[in-house]
């Protein structure tokens, strides 16, 4: 069983550096979601994180580094719209996808001459790859398709048997993961929504194509129609329509962006007291969890408006129910 260890420790951030260096796989919390680490410059440690997550070898690794100077020894085209980028929202939830350097293993970005690369803001995070000065590659930690973990507890429930260590630093403030952006043609383009929102990336380097549907995308399978699922089938609503009565004889679950006064479902679970996205996004994957082991036939989740992270969570929300 996976050692969980407090990752504001100074020796756990030690023990944690040693095992990243040994080849071994690390758990660490990012503000967006937990990350299942390992030395993006080792091909047998990042073979491992494949294997334990069960995930297919087309789907690549994002780069995790300590901060912008490192970038050139792992990216090539780090043009104007990139270094603005970084600039704005570097540390914290925005994944840039940039060409390669020979430097990273084919392992990592799936064959692609393309590598993501983001900086995380968790204050865990960051003290890890400040000591370690290795990029990581790290994908969320939890079996290929699956909820994403949002806590250390998430990790090792799903993961405890196949990892050693775990550093803990709480529940992560994002909760949903980061947004991937593609600057490696003329057109930017969002290959995921996530934490930094399309609006908040327009702004900085103008017009960008966005991913509106769910739609299979072979650069990026984070966005393949299902993904980020339950195992208790989900069923979307829009916002505002009436609920549906539940089916007599069945247990249905009810996920709702903010409380309101409902009758016949077994669970109801709200993401924000107030109605607030940025709250929602942090406690989607959780509710997800609670609603997946409370033994429901199934759950009706009511959409989100979709604007500024709602449109995050409306994505990993659709993906889990389709
Ligand atoms: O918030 C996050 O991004 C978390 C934390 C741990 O950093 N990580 C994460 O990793 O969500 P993962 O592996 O679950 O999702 C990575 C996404 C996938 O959709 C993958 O296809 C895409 O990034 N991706 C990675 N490298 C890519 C590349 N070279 N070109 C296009 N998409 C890429
Ligand atoms: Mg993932």
């Amino acid at each position: 069983m996976a050692t969980i260890l407090d990752g504001n420790n100074p020796y756990a951030i030690r023990t944690a550096v040693e095992a990243l260096r040994a080849g071994e796989l690390v758990a660490f919390p990012t503000e967006t979601v937990y990350g299942l680490g390992a030395n993006a410059l080792d091909e047998r440690a990042v073979a491992r994180i494949f294997a334990v997550k069960n995930r297919p070898h087309f789907d690549p690794l994002i780069v995790h580094v300590f901060d912008e100077a490192s970038v050139p020894q792992y990216a090539t085209d780090v043009d104007r719209r990139a270094v603005a980028l970084m600039g704005r929202f570097w540390p914290g939830p925005l994944t840039l996808v940039l060409r390669k350097q020979p430097i990273i293993p084919d392992l990592v970005t799936a064959g692609f001459d393309t590598v993501a690369l983001r900086v995380p803001s968790h204050p865990v995070a960051r003290a890890l790859l400040k000591e370690v000065n290795l990029p990581i590659a790290a994908p969320s930690a939890n079996p290929f398709g699956y909820v994403s973990p949002t806590t250390a507890e998430h990790v090792r429930d799903m993961l405890g048997d196949a990892i050693g260590l775990i550093l803990n630093g709480g529940p992560c403030a994002v909760g949903v993961e980061s947004t991937v952006c593609a600057l490696t043609e003329e057109q930017a383009v969002i290959l995921r929504p996530g934490g930094v929102s399309v609006e908040e990336v327009e702004a900085v380097i103008g017009p960008v194509t966005a991913g509106q549907s769910p739609q299979p995308d072979r650069r990026s399978p984070g966005t393949l129609p299902s993904h980020y699922a339950p195992r208790v089938p989900l069923f979307l609503i829009a916002c505002g329509t009436p609920l549906p009565r539940p089916a007599a004889g069945e247990r249905t679950g009810l996920l709702l962006l903010q409380p309101r006064l409902v009758e016949g479902y077994a669970t109801v679970e709200y993401l924000s007291q107030g109605g607030n996205l940025i709250e929602a996004a942090a406690n989607l994957f959780a509710a997800l969890r609670r609603l997946d082991s409370a033994g429901l036939d199934r759950v009706i989740v009511e959409s989100v408006p979709e604007c500024g992270i709602g449109r995050a969570i409306m994505d990993r929300l659709r993906r889990a129910a389709a």
